[in-house]
């Protein structure tokens, strides 16, 4: 009687550890910045765009050239930061929130409205986020 039963278990199990095994690789993989994931041409814009916006007068940003400005933060391994501005939790949209209208964010910010359009906040956002 055991017996019967433990290797009845054990084909039951056999049933399901497969099954199991595909659920599991046809899981995505999670991260908060999903939603955005940079090609290599969008990583080349997006420099250029911190470039002609001159966000470098004020940041150090590894990949654009600029002086060695401490005005704001350097925006290197930003996605291990918790608080973007000490005040929003780090996602891709709450960054992307920021540098759309940062005194909207923090009334208190030295950080001005750089005039960003959306798709160019987002191009920014994704190349910040992706550096590290
Ligand atoms: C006039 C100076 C100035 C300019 C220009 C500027 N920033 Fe900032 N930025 C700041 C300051 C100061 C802070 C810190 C704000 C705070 O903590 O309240 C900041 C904060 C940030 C943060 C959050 C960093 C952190 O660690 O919390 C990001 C991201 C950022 N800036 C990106 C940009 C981008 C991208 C541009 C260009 C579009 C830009 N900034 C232009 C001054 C500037």
């Amino acid at each position: 009687m055991q017996r019967t039963r433990r290797i009845g278990m054990l084909l039951g199990m056999m049933a399901i550890l497969p099954l199991a095994g595909c659920g599991e690789e046809n899981l995505p993989l999670v991260s908060t910045n999903q939603a955005i994931s940079p090609t290599s041409t969008d990583m080349a814009h997006a420099r250029q765009l911190i470039a002609e916006y001159g966000c470098v007068a004020c940041h150090t940003v590894p990949g654009v050239k600029g002086p060695a400005t401490m005005v704001g933060p350097p925006l290197e391994k930003l996605a291990l930061r918790g608080y973007i501005g000490g005040v929003l939790p780090n996602t891709a949209d709450n960054l992307v929130r920021w540098l759309l209208d940062p005194p909207a964010i923090d009334p208190k910010t030295a950080m001005p409205d750089m005039g960003l359009s959306n798709e160019d906040a987002r191009d920014i956002a994704a190349y910040l986020l992706g550096l590290d």
